[in-house]
């Protein structure tokens, strides 16, 4: 006999889980199956934030960035250190703890909230009188009835053609984040989000890191003016980031030879230790048996959602990287969220222009809403201001003071339509644009309102007063 709920969840990444919590929350019966798990076969909901993603990344950037500063900043301040060594097997070991007090806190979580977890893979069975008949395959074997369904089921990394990851020589993210040893020679395909943290992570670990990447602009997403000055300090740093490339050939055998021809159209042949493969991702439907009820994705293969997430099955909900939008650990809450609630008969709405982003490199790079250049295309009129972190007392104090943060603002109505930063702890700072944004603030509200002294958020105050050519301290 199936197991009856009200909401069944396949996937527990942060869309899954926190759709289940939220759902259990609002009084329903509810199930979350996720079928990752830990080398030795335990359950590891999370998903890929959890495992191989945003929280293990984190823990290897803090690690390195802890060593970096051991070796170039300290002395500044008058510490002197000997000896300094980087224990690779103990960075890898602290962040394996940090995955796991994140998969323990979810479990936990279940308990308390009253969602019963089934470790396994979810499977669509059909369409019955109770609603859908959902079967559990793995450890905890099981049919289950939901009346509602929510695909939380996640991505993929996308691999290069004729290179597949094998996890040694050619690394997916997964790989990428558990390497044991500094390779000397690292390359990188694509200078996304993931090919930057992590050509950071072991750049500054001592690597020697080149980054190929295919677009002839670096962070074409990103304000031009921010993408420029990310593109100085990383070249500082050491990463050599190549433009405009295309690859022709990836070749893992004791190392790895990448054929590519650069971008005036030169062929060139580099030689790695380790090659990370991030080109993006890709939704991932396997073994949910979509075709066989008919849920309907997209022609790359995404769950075809209305904006409320509902798809073309009644009652089968999609949320998180396996739909449409950003791939963003809390752009897939938002929309677990949401779901829940909509389920229980409320109307949650999710503004998406104010999902901030954040890279996680040194300096981090923010932003919220729109960019100039978007602007410029969509012909609206601004006015924009910058104050840089180099005239902030606290930055200084810091002893970082690269970058900057701008806001800009509607021409006539000053509300603000983004804002865009790139400096010390800026993906704590973008929190106040994103509140503002959402309350639909202007630059001057920002610039009225009082900001601790010394504190790296009065550039944000600065930047608001630049709006306005008035800045106090530049
Ligand atoms: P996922 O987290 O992918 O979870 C899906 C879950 O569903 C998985 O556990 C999977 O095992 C399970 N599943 C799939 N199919 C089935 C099935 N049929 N049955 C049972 N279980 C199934 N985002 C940020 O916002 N900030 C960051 O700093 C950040 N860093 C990242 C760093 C890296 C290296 C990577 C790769 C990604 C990062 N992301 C970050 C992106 C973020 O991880 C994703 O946007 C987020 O995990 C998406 O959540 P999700 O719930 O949609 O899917
Ligand atoms: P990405 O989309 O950020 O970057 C991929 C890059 O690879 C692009 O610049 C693209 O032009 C380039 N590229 C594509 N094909 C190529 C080819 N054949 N040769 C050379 N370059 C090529 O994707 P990435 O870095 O894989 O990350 C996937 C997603 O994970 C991100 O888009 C983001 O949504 C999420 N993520 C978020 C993080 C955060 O929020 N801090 C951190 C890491 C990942």
């Amino acid at each position: 006999m199936a197991t009856a709920f009200d909401v069944i969840v396949i996937g527990a990444g942060p869309g899954g889980y926190i759709a289940a919590i939220r759902a259990a929350q609002l009084g329903f019966k509810t199930a979350c199956i996720d079928e990752w798990a830990t080398p030795d076969g335990k359950p590891a909901p999370g998903g890929t934030c959890t495992n191989v993603g945003c929280i293990p990344s984190k823990a290897l950037l803090q690690s390195s960035e802890n060593f970096d500063h051991a070796g170039h900043a300290f002395a500044d301040h008058g510490i002197t250190v000997k000896g300094l060594a980087m224990d690779v097997a103990q960075m890898q070991k602290r962040k394996n703890v940090v995955v796991k007090q994140n998969n323990d806190g979810i479990l936990f979580l279940f308990k308390k909230n009253k969602v019963e977890f089934f470790h396994g893979r979810g499977s669509f069975a059909k369409q019955g009188a109770d609603g859908w008949e959902v079967t559990v395959a793995g450890k905890a074997e099981a049919t289950l009835t939901g009346k509602h369904v929510i695909v939380a089921t996640g991505s993929n990394p996308r691999a290069l053609p004729g290179a597949p990851f094998d996890e040694k020589l050619i690394l997916s993210n997964s790989g990428a984040l558990a390497i044991l040893e500094v390779p000397k020679k690292l390359g990188v395909i694509g200078a996304g989000v993931i090919g930057l943290e992590m050509g950071s992570v072991w750049r500054r670990l001592g690597a020697e890191v080149t980054v190929l990447e295919a677009l002839p602009a670096f962070l074409g997403a990103v304000d031009e003016q921010v993408a420029k000055e990310a593109a100085k300090v990383f070249a500082k740093q050491g990463l050599n980031i190549q433009l405009g490339v295309k690859i022709a050939k990836v070749e893992a055998k004791k190392d790895v030879t990448v054929e590519y021809a650069d971008a005036a159209g030169k062929s060139q042949k580099a030689v790695f230790d380790r090659l990370i493969v991030s080109i993006g991702r890709v939704p991932n439907t396997l073994g949910l048996n979509a075709e066989a009820v008919g849920l309907k994705l997209d022609e790359r293969g995404f769950v075809t959602v209305d904006a409320d997430c509902r798809t073309n099955l009644p009652n089968v909900w999609a949320v998180g990287d396996v739909v449409r939008g950003p791939m963003l650990a809390h752009k897939a809450e938002e929309e677990g969220v949401a779901v829940a609630e909509r389920i229980a008969g409320q109307k949650p709405h999710i503004d998406f222009n104010t999902v901030p982003w954040v890279i996680y490199t040194s300096p981090e790079i923010a932003w919220v809403g729109q960019t100039e250049q978007q602007l410029k295309t969509a012909g609206v009129e601004f006015r924009s201001g910058s104050f840089p972190f180099m005239a902030n007392g606290r930055a200084r104090a810091l002893g970082d003071t690269t970058g900057f943060v701008k806001i800009i603002a509607d021409a006539k109505t000053d509300r603000i339509l983004g804002v865009h930063m790139i400096g010390p702890m800026v993906s704590e700072l973008i929190s106040e644009a994103v509140v503002a944004m959402e309350f639909g603030a202007s630059a001057e509200d920002i610039a009225l309102i009082c900001h601790a002294h010394p504190s790296l958020s009065e550039a944000t105050k600065e930047a608001a007063l630049a709006v306005h050519k008035r800045t106090l301290n530049f």
